[in-house]
């Protein structure tokens, strides 16, 4: 090979190289967590299985259960579904009240609210969420809880 090939050669190559360099920079990871949460949890049916076993637990607990005492039920359900839904990245549109507006007055504690997240904890962990996905919903519920705790 003559000199000069082997420098275009060369030249060639490099740019082949740094570009292959590039392009693995560029592109985004592929990782596990790409999907959204909303089908990490197993899409709808997966969100309603445990918004049932949530709200069941709810009912059965003696710490907040009388403030549903005259609550839709099947509605709140549904409501909770379309909540999830959308908060984690699911085709769903929610339809109810904003958190502020329908928990004001209520004189929520941060007790409840904790007594609460128990209880959707304990519906995760019946349907075995795995812990990452269990933080990440959490992490988008925690948000909410200024717009519905009134009294510490
Ligand atoms: C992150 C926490 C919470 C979320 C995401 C949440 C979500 C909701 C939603 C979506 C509704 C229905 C809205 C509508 O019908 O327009 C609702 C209603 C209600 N929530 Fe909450 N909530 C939370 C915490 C709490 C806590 C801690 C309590 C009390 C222990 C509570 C008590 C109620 C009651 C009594 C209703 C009214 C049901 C009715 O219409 O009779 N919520 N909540």
């Amino acid at each position: 090979m003559s000199s000069f090939m082997k420098s275009m050669y060369m030249y060639v190559a490099t740019g082949l190289f740094m570009t292959m360099v590039a392009c693995s920079m560029v592109e985004p990871p592929v990782s596990k967590t790409s999907a959204s949460l909303y089908d990490r949890l197993g899409q709808k049916p997966a969100i309603t299985a445990v918004v049932d076993e949530f709200v069941g637990n709810v009912a059965k607990d003696p710490r907040i259960n009388g403030r549903f005492a005259t609550t839709d039920i099947p509605r709140l359900k549904g409501h909770l579904v379309d909540q999830v839904c959308m908060a984690t990245g699911g085709p769903c549109t929610y339809t109810g009240r904003d958190m502020k507006t329908m928990h004001t007055g209520m004189r929520i504690s941060d007790a409840d609210f904790s007594a609460l997240v128990e209880d959707l904890v304990a519906a995760l962990n019946t349907f075995k969420v795995p812990d990452t996905e269990q933080k990440e919903l959490l992490g988008l519920l925690g948000p909410m809880k200024p717009d519905i705790v009134e009294v510490p």
